[in-house]
């Protein structure tokens, strides 16, 4: 609908440029007048070039129309507040909660705590950041310019007593809840139990489907007292998942994430490890940033995205990215 609308903006533009055309040339005629001059007047054909190309060739005007509606949407999201001026996206998150016990019924406090979480992991304002070794420092992403905000919080009872990764708690026609429109919110499931899942995510290319978003079991979201997973980071890294992250290691042996400054390693890694730790991949011993997200450690061991990471989310979330459509309205 909006293509066709915009279809008819662009046909009834190239008439106004017409009219211009017109005035530009009666223009030039007075200044030759007045002037008195010879002088030859600049003029720049650029536009009558094109005017008669979009006018010859359909594949071009559709270039033509979907550049403008794109820079359109870039614009109006900058206009209407979807995007801040330094070009931060804000996310609005919906928070479905599914609880069968009242403890799985999780306080507003504790849902404030992740998206407080959230905000300072991928905002670089984490109390831990001083941590990355000041090999990483240089590669770390900083201010991702993602934010979150939290719209609304759906809470349900159910007498589901464990959760499997199959997507039930997505449908309320299986115990669940249907997603809150999905390709304009972050909608997130906390459960109760999903036996040794801490969490799972979609990826971009299920954006605005009705299983879009990030599954977490409530005794991991936000602040807890369940060490080693109790600060919230089950959340940051599905998250990243569901910005276009994978895994540090690429789910396989010296396998590639797609992100140049995350050096390759063997495997995922737990616990805490010390640094320096060393992988080798492709006969190069290096050393590894196992305190990524995107690794398995503990919540206390990771502590930064890299560079690298920062250009894949920003590119799935700017005007013409699978996620552009994730902005507060
Ligand atoms: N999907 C992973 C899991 O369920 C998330 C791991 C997150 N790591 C963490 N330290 N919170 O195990
Ligand atoms: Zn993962
Ligand atoms: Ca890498």
């Amino acid at each position: 609908m909006k293509k066709l609308l915009f279809g008819a903006f662009a046909l009834s533009m190239l008439a106004a440029c017409n009219a211009g055309e017109d005035h530009l040339l009666n223009q030039e005629q007075t200044d030759d007048l007045t002037s008195g001059s010879s002088v030859t007047q600049r003029v720049c054909p650029s536009e009558d070039i094109r005017k008669e190309a979009l006018a010859n060739n359909p594949d071009l005007m559709a270039r033509f129309v979907d550049n403008e509606s794109k820079t359109e949407k870039f614009i109006d999201d900058l206009k209407m507040g979807r995007v801040l001026a330094d070009g931060t996206v804000e996310i609005p998150v919906v928070v479905n909660v599914l609880y069968r016990t009242a403890a799985e019924n999780i306080s507003d406090a504790q849902i404030a705590s992740q998206i407080a979480t959230l905000n300072n992991d991928f905002g670089g304002t984490n109390s831990d950041v001083n941590k990355i070794p000041s090999e990483f420092a240089s590669v770390a992403a900083g201010d991702t310019k993602i934010k979150f905000r939290l719209d609304r919080v759906i809470r349900k009872s159910t007498t589901v007593r464990s959760w499997r990764t199959n997507d039930a708690m997505k449908k309320t026609s299986s115990k669940g809840q249907d997603a809150f429109k999905p390709a304009n919110y972050f909608n997130i499931w906390v459960v109760g139990d999903m036996g040794g899942v801490l969490g799972y995510a979609t990826f971009p290319e299920s954006a605005g489907l009705w299983n879009d978003g990030v599954v977490i079991a409530g005794k991991y979201f936000g602040t807890t007292a369940n060490a080693p997973y109790n600060l919230g980071r089950t959340a940051t890294h599905e998250v990243g998942h569901y910005l276009n992250l994978r895994h540090i290691w690429g789910d396989g042996n010296c396998a590639t994430d797609y992100v140049d400054d995350t050096p390759t390693q063997q495997d995922k890694n737990f616990g805490k490890p010390t640094y320096p730790q060393y992988d080798l991949c492709g006969g190069v011993n290096r050393s590894i940033q196992f305190m990524n997200y995107m690794d398995y450690v503990d919540d206390a061991a990771m502590y930064m995205f890299s560079a690298g990471q920062k250009s894949r989310m920003q590119a799935i979330t700017n005007a013409s990215g699978a996620r552009s459509g994730l902005r507060i309205y």
